[in-house]
């Protein structure tokens, strides 16, 4: 599947598209928009957010970050910060920390948090961050 994104990702947005089309059926693939964190992770991520990274980056920032990593996964976004921010003081938080922040950048994005905790796992990489316009024509 990484594959698959990758070598479409050169081939163009439309097949891309294409493509989140086609992972739609294909079987344990989850999206940012089925309930992928709990609250109270977004809660604790909100203060992690407001101490380590808000004297930095605005929120917009992470909202057009999410976007750039369209067609990729949560695996993804999680490796660009790992044990490089705070760009001030790198790998200062734990592997769950830094998704407790991501917890708390999808609730304020509108994604609905779930009764599953997101963990440090191979399972991030199976949940995919979907374009905006493929996010509006699901709904
Ligand atoms: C001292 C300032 C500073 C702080 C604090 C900081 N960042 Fe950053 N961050 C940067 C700069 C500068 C960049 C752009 C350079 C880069 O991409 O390496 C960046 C880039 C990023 C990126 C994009 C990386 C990529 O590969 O696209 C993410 C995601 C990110 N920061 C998340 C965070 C999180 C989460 C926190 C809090 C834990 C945080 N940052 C705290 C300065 C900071």
């Amino acid at each position: 599947m990484r594959l698959l994104v990758a070598a479409c990702k050169r081939a163009g947005i439309f097949a891309m598209l294409a493509l989140l089309q086609f992972s739609q059926v294909s079987a344990q693939q989850q999206s940012i928009q089925d309930g992928v964190y709990t609250a109270a992770q977004a809660e604790t991520g909100k203060i992690l957010y407001d101490e380590n990274c808000q004297h930095c980056h605005d929120l917009t920032f992470y909202t057009n970050k999410l976007q750039s990593f369209a067609g990729m996964t949560l695996l993804d976004f999680w490796y660009a910060m790992l044990r490089k921010m705070p760009a001030d003081n790198p790998g200062s938080l734990g592997d769950s920390q830094y998704l407790e922040i991501i917890a708390f950048v999808l609730s304020q994005n509108g994604y609905p948090a779930g009764d599953a905790e997101l963990v440090p796992s191979n399972q991030l990489g199976r949940i995919r961050v979907p374009s905006l316009s493929a996010t509006q024509s699901e709904r």
